[in-house]
């Protein structure tokens, strides 16, 4: 049995699908399970994203398919970014993978409940609508985890207003009621993501491991960088698959422990992770918020991952 028994929450876009081959290929982790919501783009595509991923590089944990939206407000996907597929790019065989039958929320729920204590680790990289759900249906889902790796949120700027990280900004209700629950967080923002970018030498570099997921992972990160650095002038941050290379190996990131709220009533900070790093509010911390990160752990995670599908 692997060290590390995980389940994958994802909104399967890009960076996403990259989270997924890591997770499904690292030595320390059992990938038991992978969860889908709306975010990147509608559920209907998120869920075929990650099934045709699945199917085409042999992935047999089961996917189960979550919220069609937010909890409160409309689904605000991020075409411009994903594109209309929401993984523009690859172009995938007819598959045979199919979702359970379970909603995610439920699974979540069961699976956690099932578990030992302290067993799973829950990464979630999308917005938090599914694993809020699931702490609403068994308030125990969020102490009875080993930790929940949270991509998302940012001590500094955001990346869809100047306040607001996207996974947060699209569900600021889910994520209010996920870091209050007293989970144990790790919240991987952009602050350390952002560390994190793929430039054209290094997928150059990365692409010529060969094999299906390299081919994959080149024409999803061809069209990723394109569309980052066109709307939003920078390279193409590992935003996802930093936070399965953390589970991997935790010396990736440095972190501080914070109280942390999320604002989700405001105008211009809506979305907002507002971190207390100067502790003012008196408040006990409520997530481990990364502050810093080491790249050079991150691209042998995954070279290694795209290297396990070329060995045939
Ligand atoms: O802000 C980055 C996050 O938003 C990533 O999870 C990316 O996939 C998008 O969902
Ligand atoms: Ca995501």
């Amino acid at each position: 049995m692997s060290e590390r028994r995980v389940i994958l929450d994802v909104d399967t876009g890009h960076d996403d699908a990259v989270a997924i081959m890591i997770a499904a290929s690292a030595p320390e982790l059992t990938l038991e399970a992978i969860t889908v919501t709306a975010g990147n783009q509608t559920l209907d595509k998120t869920l075929s994203n990650t099934l045709n991923l699945c199917d085409a590089l042999g992935i047999e944990a089961p996917v189960f398919a979550g919220m069609t939206k937010p909890l409160m407000r409309d689904l605000v996907p991020a075409a411009r970014i994903h594109g209309e597929s929401g993984l523009d790019g690859p172009v995938f065989q007819p598959r045979k993978k199919i979702a359970e039958k379970e909603h995610a929320a439920v699974a979540l729920a069961r699976m956690v409940t099932e578990a030992p204590p302290n067993s799973l680790t829950l990464i979630a990289v999308g917005p938090l609508t599914n694993v809020a759900m699931a702490i609403r249906l068994e308030p125990t889902v969020a102490t009875k985890l080993r930790e929940l790796i949270i991509m998302g949120g940012s001590i500094g700027r955001g990346n869809v207003t100047p306040s607001s990280e996207f996974n947060i900004h699209a569900d600021p209700e889910a994520a209010a009621i996920v870091f209050s629950s007293g989970a144990p967080i790790t919240m991987v923002g952009l602050d350390v993501t952002t560390k994190i970018t793929l430039d054209e030498a290094r997928l150059a570099s990365l692409s010529s491991i060969g094999g299906p997921a390299a081919e994959i992972f080149s024409k999803s990160m061809g069209n990723y960088m394109a569309a980052c650095r066109h709307y939003l002038g920078e390279y193409p941050a590992m935003h996802d698959p930093s936070c399965v290379a953390y589970a991997i190996e935790p010396k990736l990131m440095t972190l501080r422990e914070y109280h942390v709220e999320v604002e989700y009533s405001g105008t211009f900070t809506l979305g907002r992770t507002v971190v207390d790093t100067a502790g003012v509010t008196k408040k006990a911390p409520n997530a481990r918020v990364g502050v810093d990160a080491d790249e050079t752990i991150f691209w042998p995670l995954l070279a290694r991952a795209l290297g396990h599908w070329s060995r045939g």
